[in-house]
């Protein structure tokens, strides 16, 4: 504690000396009253906001680039980690965590987001929310938009750097597959562009993993066409309406849709009656480039079995859409956005796969996953199974880090919810989903079993920090990005060479072999 004490009286002093350009404005230490709030207000999983998680020792609200430098230099002197935060969004909390003395950088105060209409492009500052940039492009055009993820309160940036998919994914891949250029600071303080980085760092950042390479400052991206009319559905079915056989048959479906559709299922437990009676919903959700009566003639040539129909359709605008799939209410303002602010934090421990497309799941094992959801109470838990196929299938598996593309007919998340901080709830819901992740084996990908980092699970495997191993590091990173991984290190290892920036599943250079 002494030691700690010291480095950080040590490491503000430096910072004060290195920058006097207002830092000292949006330095945060624990004796500060606004610490915890700022630390708290971008937590997005209770799991890591307990009296027994780890704390920062400083926090810093840059306001500009040369206060990360600042930051950077004298962390590295005094001998302190840094964790970088976007939007707080991390499945394993890595961005505000850590169990070495740490610094977070948060980027909440870099979040301005330019957007060019005539070139289809915008700047996105780091700190910036998915739903800030759809806002922002929304504001000076309804046709143009972003294929990212769906909750808008995910930050760009650690979005963008472990690909990002949502509901635009089948007609143009992930939000890293447009990003044209990208500002960063690396471990010397200088910073680089996509020119000046050169290409193979422009590759590693789009996809390869956050708090690895650098400081990412600012994104380029490169917006796609939106008609301005698109249509949206949830479409609910039961075990009682057949839901087993049409998860089943959706399996098949999926290689006849329209890219222009993206196609997720929610399967929940669910009540059905006060008397506690319960069933299975499986939840089709859709957004469909184009007017209704083109997806109903689409769907009856590819899924007539889930039988469609107009009124279980809304057309909207695109970016009516990013609100209604954030589940408010019809008509609620755009500007809920903007909103960053938490609402509830809940805790959760979430795993992900993917489902081979020569391989479908049979529905003897959809059984045995709903008999799995009958062992805890309703709503605990939820699967997700997301189609991919369209354009995913059509870019290559090195194009940039995130692999998996053609051959993978759709992924699975898994993931449970509790409200609280009880650890023996804790560890009841993660043995179990453990257990039915164990269960899943037969029916998914193998050698790697793939996973997606976005959706980090640190079950997988995890670097001691003190001490990274470039082979305990490809047991994890083969799942994360099969063959990539191998580029990736060195990458790694010609811009960061004594692995400053790292957290537990952050890619090791060679040296640590
Ligand atoms: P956070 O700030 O926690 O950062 C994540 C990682 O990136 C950390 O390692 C961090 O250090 C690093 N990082 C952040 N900013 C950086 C910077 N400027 N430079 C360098 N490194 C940086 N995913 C998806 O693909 N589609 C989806 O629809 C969703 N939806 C979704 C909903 C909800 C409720 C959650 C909690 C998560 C998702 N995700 C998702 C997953 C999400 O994409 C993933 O957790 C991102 O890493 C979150 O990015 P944040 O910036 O919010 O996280």
């Amino acid at each position: 504690w002494v030691a700690s004490a010291d480095r950080h009286e040590d490491f503000l002093q430096c910072l004060l000396y290195q920058n006097s350009n207002a830092i000292s404005k949006v330095i945060y230490t624990p004796i500060n009253s606004s610490y915890s709030s700022v630390l708290e207000f971008s937590i997005r999983n209770g799991r890591f906001n307990t009296s027994a998680t780890p704390k920062p020792l400083v926090i810093v609200t840059p306001l500009n680039e040369a206060h990360i430098q600042a930051v950077i230099a004298c962390s590295q002197k005094h001998g302190l980690q840094i964790r970088v935060r976007s939007g707080g969004h991390d499945y394993e909390g890595v961005s505000y965590v850590s169990v070495l003395p740490f610094v977070i950088i948060d980027l909440i105060n870099m979040r301005t987001v330019t957007v060019d209409v005539g070139n289809k492009i915008a700047w996105v500052q780091a700190g910036a929310t998915l739903g800030e940039v759809y806002y922002r492009i929304a504001e000076k055009s309804r046709t143009l938009a972003f294929p990212a993820g769906v909750c808008p309160t995910v930050g760009s940036s650690g979005h963008i750097s472990g690909g990002g998919h949502g509901m635009m994914m089948r007609k143009y891949g992930l939000a890293a597959d447009h990003i044209i250029d990208a500002k960063l600071i690396d471990v010397k303080g200088r910073i680089l562009d996509r020119a000046s980085m050169g290409e193979d760092l422009f590759w590693a950042l789009r996809g390869g993993g956050g708090n690895t390479f650098g400081v990412v400052v600012a994104w380029k991206l490169e917006l796609v066409t939106v008609p301005p009319t698109v249509t949206v559905f949830n479409v609910t079915r039961t075990l009682e309406q057949n839901a087993t056989k049409l998860v089943h048959q959706w399996q098949s479906a999926i290689g006849k849709f329209d890219e222009d559709l993206f196609s997720r299922i929610f399967l929940w437990r669910a009540n059905t009656s006060q008397e506690g009676k319960t069933t299975i919903l499986a939840i089709y959700t859709s957004l469909f480039l184009g007017g209704v009566d083109r997806l109903l003639s689409m769907m009856q040539q590819s899924f007539p079995q889930l039988g469609l129909v107009k009124e279980d359709c809304i057309e909207m605008s695109w970016i009516e859409s990013t609100v209604y799939f954030a589940q408010f209410p019809r008509n609620t303002s755009l500007d809920v956005l903007l909103d960053r602010s938490p609402g509830s934090t809940v805790s959760f421990k979430a795993k992900t796969d993917y489902v081979n497309v020569k391989e479908p799941i049979p529905e003897i094992a959809l059984e045995g996953i709903w008999e799995r959801l009958n062992q805890l109470d309703a709503q605990v838990a939820q699967l997700q199974f997301t189609a991919y196929g369209g354009k995913m299938d059509e870019i290559s598996e090195t194009s940039i880090p995130f692999p998996h593309r053609a051959g993978n007919l759709f992924q699975i998340h898994y993931g449970v919810f509790w409200g609280d901080q009880d650890s023996e709830r804790s560890q009841i819901y993660t043995r179990w989903i453990r257990k039915l992740y164990s269960y899943m084996t037969p029916y998914v990908t193998k050698n790697p079993r793939q996973a997606y980092i976005n959706y980090r699970d640190l079950d997988l495997g995890m670097n001691s920090l003190g001490n990274t191993s470039y082979k305990q590091a490809r047991i994890w990173g083969t799942k994360y990005f099969k063959n990539n991984f191998d580029r990736l290190v060195h990458v790694k290892t010609k811009v960061d060479p004594a692995n400053f920036f790292r957290n537990e599943q952050s890619i090791p250079p060679l040296s640590s072999w």
